[in-house]
């Protein structure tokens, strides 16, 4: 076990005596706030973040309830889809050909039985969903790297059994090296684009759990919010038709962008871990570094945590380790909320 870091040596001792006089003295309060801020110490594993894994509830007993079958629309598209059509992973539907380049076929329709099509679930623009995740402007040594991690199980989830990552994982242990290629190709062309909305607040709309994520009911009262994000989309119908226009609102507890914006500009014990130094200006990417900025913040601080308790493995994760190993839950939750209201 590593000892605490700071103070580590003679000289960071002194520096601290020297903070003790010149800052701790007329500024008591501040310099307490920024030391207990600093992220660096080692802190151990707090329970999972349940609301940042949110699972379905099984289906109610009885016969399955009728849905209406379609055909539907958008407001953008002069196209139209039935719902087996939205439910087919083996056809991405893709409202808007227009707006982006042509798809390979392994993004489009995948390859049966196993490999699902990349963007029925990351969508034709990349852009992804707070349940998976934007690949859209992804390097292609990182994308590489992420889908041979699923592939060799080095990349896992923290917690089990969730449809999405398990439909990642099955898909990835069948591709082959070609077609990992041609999909890291296609998504690193795309513009990495936000949909997200971030709001702090103390009380939020009474959540349920659909399609792995929140669906909010404005007319059923609220209820505490408490310390955690609260991510779904605005419009429950226009998310269930894979609209890639669809908004997502994400409750944070409020305090959480302040704290957020502090912690990412001072992690750890010295520059080289704060963010910037490797997620680049804006935190948005910087070399084979993935960008963090205007991402899911659900989806940020399920890998924030995977990191932490060792099931997010492979790729260059060691470089979070470092980062990670000084983290409680809480500084998680800022640094995603936080991450969130930047432009990507
Ligand atoms: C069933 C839905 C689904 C399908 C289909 C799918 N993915 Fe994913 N993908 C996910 C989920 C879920 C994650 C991980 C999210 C997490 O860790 O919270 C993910 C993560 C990724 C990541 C890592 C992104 C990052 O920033 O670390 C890459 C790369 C990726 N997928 C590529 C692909 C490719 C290539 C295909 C098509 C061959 C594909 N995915 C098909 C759901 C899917
Ligand atoms: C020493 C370099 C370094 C620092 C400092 C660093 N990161 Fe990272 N980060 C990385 C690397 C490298 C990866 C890709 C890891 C991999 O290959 O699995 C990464 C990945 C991530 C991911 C996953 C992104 C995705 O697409 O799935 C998140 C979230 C993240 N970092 C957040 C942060 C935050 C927040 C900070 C500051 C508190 C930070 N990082 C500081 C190097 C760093």
């Amino acid at each position: 076990m590593r000892k605490p870091s700071w103070p580590r040596t003679g000289k960071d001792r002194i520096r601290l005596d020297s903070i003790v006089s010149t800052v701790l003295r007329p500024l008591p309060l501040l310099a307490l706030a920024a030391l207990l801020l600093c992220g660096c110490r080692p802190t151990v594993l707090e329970p999972v973040p349940a609301w940042a894994y949110p699972t379905n509830p099984p289906p109610p007993p009885g016969p399955a309830a009728t849905v209406e079958q379609g055909p539907f629309q958008i407001a953008t598209s002069k196209l139209s889809f039935t719902r087996k059509e939205l439910s087919n992973l083996f056809a991405a539907p893709d409202w808007q050909p227009e707006s982006h380049p042509p798809m390979p076929t392994v993004v489009s329709h995948g390859r049966a039985p196993e490999v699902r099509a990349c963007a029925y679930c990351h969508l034709p623009t990349g852009n992804g969903r707070p349940e998976n995740a934007r690949l859209a402007g992804l390097t292609v040594e990182y994308f590489v790297a992420q889908v041979k991690a699923f592939r060799d199980g080095s990349r896992k989830s923290s917690v089990d059994g969730r449809a999405p990552i398990l439909n990642m994982t099955k898909t990835a242990v069948a591709m082959q090296d070609d077609e990992i290629l041609a999909a890291a190709k296609y998504f690193a062309a795309l513009p990495p684009q936000s949909f997200i909305r971030i709001v702090e607040t103390a009380q939020v709309p009474k959540p349920e759990i659909a399609g792995w994520l929140f669906k909010f009911n404005p007319e059923g009262g609220t209820e505490p919010l408490g310390e955690r994000i609260l991510e779904g989309p605005e419009d429950f119908t226009q998310f269930e038709l894979r609209d890639p226009a669809t908004k997502y609102i994400a409750y944070v507890p409020a305090g959480s962008l302040a704290l957020g914006k502090r912690l990412a500009q001072t992690w750890g014990d010295s520059q080289e871990l704060e963010c910037s130094s490797c997620h680049g200006p804006g935190y948005k990417g910087k070399d084979e570094v993935p960008g963090i900025a205007g991402r899911s913040p659900t989806s940020i601080m399920r890998q924030l945590y995977d990191f932490k308790s060792g099931a997010r493995r492979g790729g260059k994760s060691s470089e979070m380790d470092k980062v990670v190993k000084y983290m409680k839950n809480s500084d998680m939750l800022a640094l995603a909320a936080y991450l969130g209201t930047l432009a990507p």
